[in-house]
């Protein structure tokens, strides 16, 4: 029998159980679904609405179902729609008649949007822990990088010679961004659904404000129809948990051309690589494929769940139950993805010698001839323009391009240092830039940022 029953003349069809079922996936929140039950049934004996032996009747019987869902021995009955209504089966069979009244003052609605809030929650604390893991690894590998540096590209063109920790720290920044917007989330959900009933509030005195304090919410809704209905949360996760993985899969996307024999930037553990069923000799990133491939589904994920949410009238409906796989997928995905990035990288042995070879070209220095021609007087458009045509000259006549600055009037020996490995870095000066003494500044103020309040 379901919970429902007592308007119904017949029981459900086993085809609209099977299409309507959410239990399959949502006993994932077993647990929030009890710490909510204990938090709602406080309030009712706060009220006066239970009595303190009905309270801790009801109280017990949670904590046995809790130990139950623990231990893995809770055994679920054909006739559970959904998580909320297992438990509620389970109370009434362990505290008998009482049971039947943990559900005042409650419906469903309020309740899975408050199990929903306390895991996603917990759920996302733990991303932006592991955010804070995976920053601290690559501000690690910048510090061990010191002074090495490979070509920066723009286009997937050599441009200009940068600090790898430049690099490496350029993917924190953007971590750090997503730690922030996590935190951000955090606190725009910080609202208690539990008392809004169904969708209107109750006719019993319930105290909503009490709940939330409970719950470690700080404050309860205001407005009953949009506690029920608002999964803003869940839609802003998935957002930030996409962009999370836009991230790692850039950072995938750079390990998996660094790890050619073209590149030869870097090397990856054996435990953090995998081989070819077929050809004997392959070591491949698959890590840093996933990281980039998986991002797909994450955005799947997000869009899908704004166009469920799009065509919604209020309040609660029960396309809101699609909320969950998604959320729980890019949880589950970005979670992994955090660690799996993490060990791959904290392993790998990047290869120093192979980025300066790569980026001792004098091509990439040509930018800083440029800027000697600007500290003499010439306007830059036309500084760019004697650069350039001296590269293609050497180009065109295969002369190095140091003997052609030597050469040149304008330039000479003193220009030609210029081109020497490892100058360019070491003079740029800008804030925020590539050069030594900004790199170690950036590297202070990112370490500043490695808390969580
Ligand atoms: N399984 C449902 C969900 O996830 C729970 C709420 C159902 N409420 C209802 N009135 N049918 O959204």
């Amino acid at each position: 029998m379901t919970l429902w029953h007592g308007r119904f003349s017949s029981e459900p069809s086993a085809l609209l159980w099977d299409y309507t079922e959410s239990l399959s996936f949502d006993r994932t929140l077993a647990l929030d679904d009890i710490v909510g039950s204990k938090a709602h049934l406080a309030g009712l004996e706060k009220v006066g609405i239970l009595t303190a032996t009905e309270a801790a009747t009801l109280y017990d019987a949670l904590i046995v179902i809790e130990s139950e869902f623990v231990g893995g021995s809770f055994s679920f009955s054909d006739r559970d729609e959904d998580i909320h209504t297992a438990i509620e089966r389970r109370i009434t069979e362990i505290a008998g008649d009482v049971g039947a009244k943990l559900h005042t003052g409650r419906s469903r609605n309020d309740q899975v949007a408050t199990d929903l809030r306390l895991f996603t929650r917990r759920e996302l604390t733990i991303v932006a822990e592991r955010i804070l893991d995976l920053q601290i690894v690559l501000a690690e590998l910048a510090d061990d990088a010191k002074d090495a540096y490979l070509p920066g590209y723009t286009h997937l063109q050599k441009a200009q010679p940068v600090l790898f920790g430049h690099h490496l720290l350029a993917h924190g920044w953007a971590l750090s961004r997503d730690f922030d917007r996590i935190i951000a989330t955090l606190g725009r959900m910080d609202v208690s659904p539990l008392g809004a009933g169904a969708l209107g509030g109750s006719t019993l005195p319930i105290d909503p404000s009490y709940t939330a304090a409970v719950l470690n919410f700080a404050g309860p809704f205001e407005n009953s129809l949009d506690a029920v209905s608002d999964r803003d949360f869940v839609a802003e996760a998935l957002f930030d948990l996409s962009l999370i993985g836009v991230h790692l899969s850039r950072i995938g996307e750079e390990i998996v051309l660094w790890s050619t024999e073209e590149f030869g930037f870097v090397r990856l553990d054996d435990s953090y690589s995998t081989g070819s069923s077929m050809l004997p000799q392959k070591k491949n990133p698959d890590i840093a494929e996933l990281a980039r491939g998986k991002a797909g589904r994450l955005i799947g994920h997000l869009s899908g769940f704004l166009a469920t949410l799009k065509g919604l009238p209020l309040s609660y409906n029960r396309d809101l139950q699609e909320d969950k796989e998604p959320l729980f997928d890019s949880l589950i995905q970005v979670g992994r993805a955090l660690l799996a990035v993490n060990g791959m990288l904290s392993t790998a042995l990047f290869d120093f010698a192979r980025m300066k070879k790569a980026a001792d070209s004098p091509y990439l220095c040509a930018i800083d001839l440029a800027e000697f021609l600007v500290k003499k007087g010439i306007p830059f458009r036309k500084a760019h323009s004697i650069v350039g045509g001296l590269v293609r000259d050497s180009l065109e006549r295969h002369v190095p391009l140091e003997e052609l600055v030597s050469a040149h009037p304008s330039l000479g020996d003193e220009a030609a240092v210029l081109l020497l490995p490892g100058e360019s870095v070491k003079r740029r000066i800008t804030r925020g830039g590539s050069g030594t003494e900004a790199v170690a500044l950036q590297r202070s103020i990112f370490s500043e940022r490695l808390t969580i309040d």
